[in-house]
């Protein structure tokens, strides 16, 4: 029975991660998790205390890291600064958490010899053109835009050194952009859904032809335990499900399934930078490792998300008004 250290297990893709190491696997956890504007405790108050002990902490805090490290079998690193609207405003945290924090684990796991899977983005890649009939693969050159993308890189180019030049036993994944229950209300799908369910119209960025390329969270940890359990030492794997869609197709879709006409919403001020389009290729992941996706029907999984939020605006209601009033603030 492993004991495995979950950094950022109360942010949404970490506390999916321990729901499906509890309905999976026989692992024990330790989440620490510093609670953060995105860290909600109460994502995690009805799961059994025997599995999961909760520490609220840094990853930047030495000491602390490093005695939670040695008593570890494998440390998955979700913890991060994971929104580059918020990183365009101020890069600082994103440089101290992602950077110095993925650091401060590496040193921990090189001195106490253990094993780290560390979760990163496609964002660093950079983007691609509308047409450009090539999609993200493991070797493609890093080309991050924003400070959140780049310190994402910074922090890849750091566990990569850390193999390479210390033996340190880690493993790496890329993900795309995940949908899912427990989402905070400032990434792109969760915000549409909570502004059509508080009767606030929806806000697109440009024209809505931006393309993300969609996985389900629990697509996402399939792969990362799949890699955890079979992925060879030191490798990068590219997480994707084949989902690209471009902003309006979603925001219409999500409409459609709200019971809204699928013109009902705003064109607002673009993101500086805006990256156009990601997309993965996940060839390597599937082949080697023998995975695949299990939420086919991206109509579904976003109606499951949209009963999730319907279901439970006690977890995002009272942090509505806040998220709406820092997006009307730069005019979006
Ligand atoms: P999130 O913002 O929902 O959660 C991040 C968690 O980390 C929060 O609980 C927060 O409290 C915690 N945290 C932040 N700084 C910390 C610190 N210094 N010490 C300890 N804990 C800290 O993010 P998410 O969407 O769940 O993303 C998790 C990881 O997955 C990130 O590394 C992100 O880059 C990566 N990723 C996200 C996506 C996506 O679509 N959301 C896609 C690919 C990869
Ligand atoms: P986001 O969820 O912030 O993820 P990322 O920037 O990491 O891809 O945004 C997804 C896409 O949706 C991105 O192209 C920006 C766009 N977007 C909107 O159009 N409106 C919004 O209110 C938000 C938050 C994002």
């Amino acid at each position: 029975m492993p004991n495995v250290l979950i950094t950022g297990g109360a942010g949404f893709i970490g506390s999916n991660f321990v729901r499906h190491l509890i309905h999976h696997t026989d692992a024990s956890m330790v989440v620490l998790d510093a609670l953060t504007y995105a860290g909600n405790r109460k994502t995690l108050s009805e799961l059994p205390g025997n599995r999961m002990e909760f520490v609220e902490g840094d990853i930047c805090d030495e000491p602390l890291v490093d005695r939670l490290v040695s008593a570890t079998d494998v440390v998955v690193h979700f913890a991060a600064e994971s929104h580059n609207d918020n990183s365009l405003k101020n890069p600082w945290p994103f440089v101290q958490t992602n950077v110095i924090g993925t650091y401060t684990l590496l040193e921990a796991v090189r001195r106490h010899g253990k094993r780290l899977h560390h979760i990163s983005t496609d964002e660093v890649y950079g983007d691609l053109e509308l047409d450009d009939p090539e999609r993200f693969v493991e070797e493609r050159a890093y080309n991050p835009s924003s400070p959140y993308s780049s310190t994402k890189a910074a922090s890849d180019m750091l566990v990569r050194a850390w193999v390479r030049s210390f033996g340190v036993q880690a493993t790496l994944s890329n993900c795309s952009n995940n949908y899912g229950p427990y989402q905070h209300i400032e990434k792109f799908i969760p915000r549409q859904i909570t502004n059509v369910l508080s009767g606030l119209r929806p806000k697109l960025y440009g024209t809505g032809e931006n393309v993300r390329d969609w996985i389900h969270v629990d697509d996402h940890n399939s792969a990362v335990w799949a890699i955890i359990e079979r992925g060879r030492m030191g490798e990068t794997y590219l997480i994707g499900a084949d989902g690209e869609r471009n902003n309006k197709q979603v925001l219409e879709e999500i409409l459609t399934l709200l019971e809204r006409p699928s013109d009902e919403y705003e064109l607002v001020l673009d993101r500086p930078g805006h990256d156009l389009r990601y997309a993965i290729d996940s060839s390597k992941l599937r082949k080697e490792l023998g995975w695949e996706p299990t939420f086919a029907d991206f109509s579904a999984g976003l109606q499951d998300t949209i009963n999730w939020y319907r279901d439970h605006r006690d977890w995002w209601e009272a942090g509505k008004q806040a998220t709406e009033a820092k997006y009307a603030a730069q005019g979006q």
